[in-house]
């Protein structure tokens, strides 16, 4: 049987990497993004795959029509296998250009978005008693660093969230990973004016992740291995000594 996908942020960067990889897999994949009906890659996409690219559009932050866009991405295949959550924000932001606003937009989008879809979908998860769900979060939730809080708290509250459920899935048969990536070129870290140690491409980035989601169940995935070795150690070491690191990213 072929595998049903949902992947919300699927319309550019990272996700629309992973959706062409899918569809090359032969794979029934539901797209969804805030602008994914009018998203030119996904449409020339869609002519290319009319019966196993389903295109719903779908803003994380306005949820007032939640029932009908569940039962739209449930319906569409007769279930889903696999719910992918890759929708994600960024805006850095010093102390005095301080915008909650800002923070509010994503809050809802890192985060809130993925709670309410959780309490929406669960029950069909649960009932169809198999499935798999994929948080692409960062590694920026590991650990704190400057003008990126608004961006990582709620990246690092999602981190938590998936530990404290990930329990409570298995338990109904469904496999929760996490995925806590480094740097990708896209257009979310085109507006970064430092050095990013380590940049993918997108095509390497949605490679490496359909590689180790083949792998066998484990919760986190994580790379590139360097960058990632130096955040964890960060966040293990005395907080004299990683607050002194970090402090160095000040500009
Ligand atoms: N690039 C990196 O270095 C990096 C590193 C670690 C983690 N990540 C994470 O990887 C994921 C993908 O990022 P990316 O770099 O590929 O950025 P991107 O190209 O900007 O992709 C973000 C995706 O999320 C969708 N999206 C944004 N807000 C949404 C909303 N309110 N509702 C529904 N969809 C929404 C966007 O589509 P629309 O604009 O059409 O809504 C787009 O499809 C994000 O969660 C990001 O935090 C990225």
């Amino acid at each position: 049987m072929k595998q049903r996908v949902w992947i919300i942020g699927g319309s550019s960067g990272i996700g629309l990497g992973l959706v062409k990889l899918w569809l090359l897999r032969d794979c029934q994949l539901v797209v969804s993004s805030r602008m994914a009906l009018s998203n030119t890659d996904l449409l020339t996409l869609r002519k290319i795959y009319p019966k196993s690219l389903h295109l719903l559009e779908f803003d994380v932050s306005q949820t007032e029509h939640i029932e009908n866009i569940i039962n739209e991405a449930w319906s569409t295949y007769g279930g889903l296998d696999l719910w992918f959550y890759n929708a994600g924000i960024y805006k850095s932001m010093p102390l005095n250009e301080w915008n909650t606003q800002n923070f509010e937009q994503m809050t809802q989008t890192n985060y809130l978005g993925a709670v309410t879809l959780i309490k929406h979908l669960y029950p069909h998860f649960k009932a169809q008693k198999h499935g798999q769900w994929i948080f692409n979060i960062s590694l920026s939730a590991l650990i704190g660093l400057p003008y990126g809080a608004a961006y990582s708290a709620p990246k690092a509250a999602l981190l938590n969230l998936a530990e404290s459920i990930q329990g409570e899935l298995q338990e109904e048969n469904i496999q929760l990973q996490v995925i806590n990536h480094g740097f990708v070129k896209t257009r979310l870290t085109d507006v970064n004016d430092f050095e990013m140690p380590q940049l993918m491409d997108v095509d390497t980035a949605a490679k490496k992740i359909m590689s180790e989601l083949d792998k066998p169940y484990r919760f986190e995935i994580t790379f590139p291995f360097a960058l990632t070795f130096f955040l964890k150690l960060l966040r293990f070491l005395p907080y004299k000594l990683s607050l002194a690191i970090t402090k160095k990213a000040l500009k």
